[in-house]
């Protein structure tokens, strides 16, 4: 049997170590750090996602077989180069290809080259030439910080004043660091946004399940940009028709792309993106799962993930396909009160049994810790409630079943995650 180190301490990876907790293969699952619904399913290790030579000489002490690297920042780093140097099997891209999420110039000059559909943009290290270009550009607009913030470096302005205010907070304020040095500055695209997922081998890709999150804190798509506050699967915009112009114009293309670099894409791409007019346009590119989008997709997956993730790393996906439940899911994320600002940690969460115990139910854990006996809040983004349903209708209704049975002191949630899709599907009928 297989030993499996997953990367990671939130939604996702909770969601990771309980699909490869159901594959025949694994017999032992470590995370690091995890959490203290991981901990249920799995041994959690005290060391941090980004600590590499940490993780190493863990992984090599268990001699593990497979190591999962689920945020962006361990792959960024070169968590795959790293072990690989000394035999060990990591699945997720290379550094060099990791750069299509960790820097957004990259992202933008590579689509340019190969003829992926996106926004018209341009970059600058320079505040004064970026008001220049806002002011030129007019309203609205788009201005995003160059490297990693979380899902928090992204402004979408319907006013001149309002990208002017995102420049200063990127490149003056510096609230995120070095990932301002440099910004995007980008059209404004009007649609539909759906998140495509697709696992490759270098050679091949295979498409995931289609999902869509939502990024804004509030209802109606309201209030400030966050992690993800919700997601299901399957996207209705998202058919047949639609993955087959995925595939061909964003996913071959970036293999092609990668090739014509001397880089081998391996692990999961995923693009944002906004459907414009029927046409697919790439907002961004994720290179690992979208957290929450991995929580349904991942309870609506039939085939064994250990096995697609060794194929990846193998070169043999070509061989395989990916099978998937007839059935929707929801995933409902409550998260700490003043989320995405500042909140407080270390609130204990009543409701937990309940909530789990409901059929097709789980509570995915995204950041949460152990006081004594009982789980406390430990992050922004606390529990995403995962459930499945014949229908998204469905999967909704159930989910929130869970959500309601779940408290602490100043919980939020939005009321109307799948709502739009089921709406939609409504009205098709
Ligand atoms: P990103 O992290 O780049 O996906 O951006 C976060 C969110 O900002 C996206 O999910 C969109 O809602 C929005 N967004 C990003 N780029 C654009 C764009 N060019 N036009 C319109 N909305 C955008
Ligand atoms: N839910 C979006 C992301 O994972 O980046």
């Amino acid at each position: 049997m297989k030993k499996v180190l997953v990367v990671g301490g939130g939604g996702r990876e909770h969601a990771l170590v309980w699909k490869l907790a159901r594959s025949k293969e694994v017999g032992k699952i470590f995370c690091a750090p995890g959490n203290a619904g991981i901990a249920e399913m799995a041994e959690c290790v005290d060391i941090d996602a980004s600590d590499l030579h940490a993780l190493r000489e863990f992984a090599k002490y268990e001699r593990i077989d497979l190591t999962v690297a689920g945020p962006e920042a361990p792959l960024t780093r070169g968590i795959v180069d790293f072990f690989s140097r000394e035999g060990l099997q990591v699945f997720g891209p290379s550094a060099d290809a990791a750069k299509l999420e960790g820097s957004k110039q990259f992202a933008k000059d590579f689509m340019r080259e190969n003829g992926i559909p996106t926004a018209e943009y341009k970059v600058f290290s320079s505040y004064v030439h970026a008001e220049e270009y806002v002011r030129l550009k007019g309203a609205p607009i788009v201005v995003k910080a160059d490297g990693l913030a979380s899902g928090k470096g992204v402004f979408v302005c319907s006013t001149v004043e309002q990208a002017i205010a995102a420049l200063r907070t990127i490149m003056k304020e510096r609230a995120f660091g070095e990932a301002g040095n440099t910004v995007v500055v980008e059209q404004c695209l009007q649609g539909e946004e759906a998140s495509f997922m697709a696992i490759s081998d270098g050679e091949v890709f295979l498409p995931l399940a289609s999902s869509q999150d939502h990024k804004r804190i509030f209802d109606n798509d309201e209030g400030p940009n966050t992690g993800g506050m919700g997601a299901y699967s399957p996207a209705p915009l998202v058919n047949e028709k639609m993955t087959e112009e995925v595939m061909e114009t964003v996913m071959k293309p970036v293999l092609r792309g990668m090739k014509k670099r001397g880089i081998v894409f391996k692990g999961v791409l995923y693009a944002g993106l906004m459907i414009a007019n029927g046409k697919p346009y790439v907002l961004e590119f994720n290179v690992r799962f979208g957290d929450p989008e991995a929580q349904p997709v991942l309870m609506r997956m039939k085939s064994d993930l250990y096995k697609v993730m060794e194929g990846s790393i193998q070169g043999t996906l070509s061989q395989m396909t990916i099978d998937w439940y007839d059935k929707a899911a929801v995933c409902v994320v409550m998260a700490a009160g003043g989320y995405p600002g500042s909140y407080e940690k270390g609130k204990p969460i009543s409701g937990l049994e309940q909530a789990g115990s409901l059929e097709d139910v789980v509570v995915f854990h995204a950041g949460t810790g152990r006081s004594g006996t009982q789980v406390v809040s430990s992050g922004g983004r606390v529990l995403g409630v995962t459930a499945l349903g014949d229908t998204i209708a469905a999967a909704i209704e159930r989910a929130y079943k869970g959500v309601v049975k779940i408290h602490w002191d100043g919980v939020q949630y939005r009321k109307d995650i799948g709502a739009r899709a089921a709406k939609y599907l409504a009205g098709k009928a």
